[in-house]
């Protein structure tokens, strides 16, 4: 795709485009609201050059880390297999990026769709090199057959590949997570300093970038979920704080916050895939200074995703959400670790929050904070027998016109890490993709994006934003966020859906 615009330049290394932001301010007067249209004008840079991407799974041997790095291996080798149901060809469904489309225009009165991956220049995700650190030391081969999410046939087939994989020894802090893994823990690096620890793995990312020639190395938890910290400004409040408690190996700091850390000091972004409070704020103030990002937290995968999407409609709808109440049972590593009540705490926290800022929108529907506290209930049990096919049964009930009563009743077979693997996929492409763009406003000097990296938020069930940036939960709104943004920085239109041209010629 090229466009042709007088608003749009390209080079060989970067591709400009111009941009009049058109929003509303708007001033409140007692009761009344007076709208002001105005119009701000951005410049978007994007660096075309793709990168040797280099992505070190924290938690590489488990489920979701067994998963995508067999999956996209599949896809590399063009590997089939079969099953009852024959032959099948790999490809990635699930990959916002690589098999969801974007219209880009009308020809004549037909609308014309391309895939997302072929707006700006993207890595291809056959071409990422994997590494990373688990606390077991099976080799990926053997974890992939003990998560039992990839069909035999596959397993199988990969397992040359994978048995070579072998992920690095790793911080264990049993304090953190549910003591049912201590069985597991048998690829440990030793000792109890955590300023070592920290070196440790900051040496482990510099010769995994240095070993694989890459140019850019990116970080991503998708190890247990952790009990959360005990946030304490004194300890994790600023950079320089945050460093002397790692020194001081304070009991308060977890592993994935001294990853999170190795990821800036050796400029790597960080992505947190589980819930817990790892990027508390000396993590971002490093983030900062390094230039690097941070995004979190907790992938949004089977149930929270359609949980958005259905309350949405709801009060979209001028329907009022009165109590959602979501059971889950799975059997998989994930859910017994969730079955330790400190760890479950944390992943309750981030799928009770999913739909406030929704709720919060309509004052009409909620007027008073009182009626804002609709029963939301999550109840998470841990049933080995199925396995990774997570099941998710949710009542949503609403109240319609005259005081009746609408109810919902949805069962949703999460195949956890068959869903979760694409999403970490688009995590790593985008996330990789942000850090090739910078704007201006007006007339400013180029900038890259905040720190925290909000605009990943359609991949996050507890998404963090910037301090000051109401965060949206809303899955239309965050596709549509993370879709505009692709069009904007190419020299696209924007789509108002009005079809004008369609319409009207
Ligand atoms: P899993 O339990 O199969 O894998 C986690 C891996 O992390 C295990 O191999 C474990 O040995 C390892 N580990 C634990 N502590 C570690 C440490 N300190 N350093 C290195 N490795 C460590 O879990 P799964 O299913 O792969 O999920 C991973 C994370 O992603 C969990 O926190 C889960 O809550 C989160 N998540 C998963 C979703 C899904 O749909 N699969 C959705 C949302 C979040």
């Amino acid at each position: 795709m090229k466009v042709q615009s007088t608003t749009t330049q390209q080079d060989d290394h970067f591709l400009i485009s111009n941009y009049d932001y058109k929003s509303t301010n708007i001033e409140k007067n007692g009761d009344k609201y007076i709208a002001k249209p105005q119009t701000t004008n951005f410049k978007f840079k994007t660096d075309t050059r793709i990168p040797k991407l280099g992505v070190m799974l924290v938690g590489w041997g488990g489920n979701n880390g067994t998963t995508l790095t067999g999956g996209v291996l599949a896809n590399k080798f063009n590997i089939t297999w079969n099953s009852k149901r024959g032959t099948h060809q790999p490809n990635f469904y699930g990959s916002l990026t690589q098999s969801s489309v974007i219209k880009i225009g009308t020809c004549n009165t037909e609308e014309v769709f391309v895939p997302f991956k072929d707006i700006l220049p993207m890595v291809n995700p056959c071409d990422i090199v994997f590494g990373g650190w688990d606390i077991s030391a099976m080799n990926l081969a053997d974890a992939m057959n003990r998560a039992q999410v990839v069909e035999y046939d596959l397993q199988q087939k990969l397992r040359p590949y994978l048995e070579k994989l072998v992920p690095l020894p790793s911080i264990y802090y049993p304090d953190f997570i549910a003591a049912n893994q201590n069985d597991r823990a048998d690829n440990v690096i030793p000792g109890n300093n955590k300023l070592e620890h920290l070196n440790v793995i900051r040496k482990n990312i510099a010769d995994f970038k240095q070993l694989n020639n890459l140019d850019k190395v990116i970080l991503l938890w998708t190890a247990n979920t952790e009990r959360f910290c005990v946030e304490d400004p004194n300890i994790h409040g600023n950079a320089e704080k945050l460093l002397k408690s790692i020194e001081s190996s304070h009991p308060e700091i977890s592993a994935s916050t001294i990853f999170a850390c190795a990821a800036c000091l050796e400029g790597c972004s960080f992505i947190n895939g589980s819930p817990q409070n790892t990027i508390v704020p000396g993590v971002i103030e490093l983030a900062e200074k390094a230039g690097v990002f941070v995004a979190g937290d907790d992938f949004k995968t089977g149930q929270t995703k359609f949980k958005t999407c259905l309350v949405e409609y709801l009060v979209g709808a001028g329907i009022k959400p009165k109590a959602i109440i979501s059971y889950n049972h799975l059997g998989n590593n994930d859910g017994k670790n969730l079955s330790q009540e400190s760890c479950f705490k944390s992943k309750e926290r981030s799928k009770k929050t999913c739909v406030d800022d929704i709720l919060e929108s309509n004052k009409v529907l909620y007027p008073t904070e009182e009626e804002l506290n609709i029963d939301h209930t999550i109840v998470i049990k841990y049933c080995p027998e199925t396995g990774d096919s997570k099941k998710a049964m949710d009542e949503y009930i609403a109240e319609i016109f005259l005081g009746g009563r609408q109810t919902f009743a949805v069962y949703n077979v999460c195949e956890d890490s068959l869903l979760a693997a694409p999403l970490i996929m688009d995590l790593l492409l985008l996330c990789e993709l942000f850090e090739r763009i910078q704007f201006s406003k007006d007339t400013s000097e180029f900038q890259r994006f905040d720190t925290v990296l909000s605009w990943l938020s359609y991949l996050m069930k507890a998404p963090k934003s910037e301090s000051g940036i109401t965060t949206i939960n809303s899955l239309s709104r965050q596709r549509a966020m993370l879709e505009n943004l692709v069009k904007v920085c190419a020299g696209l239109t924007i789509d108002d859906n009005l079809r004008l041209e369609v319409r009207y010629g």
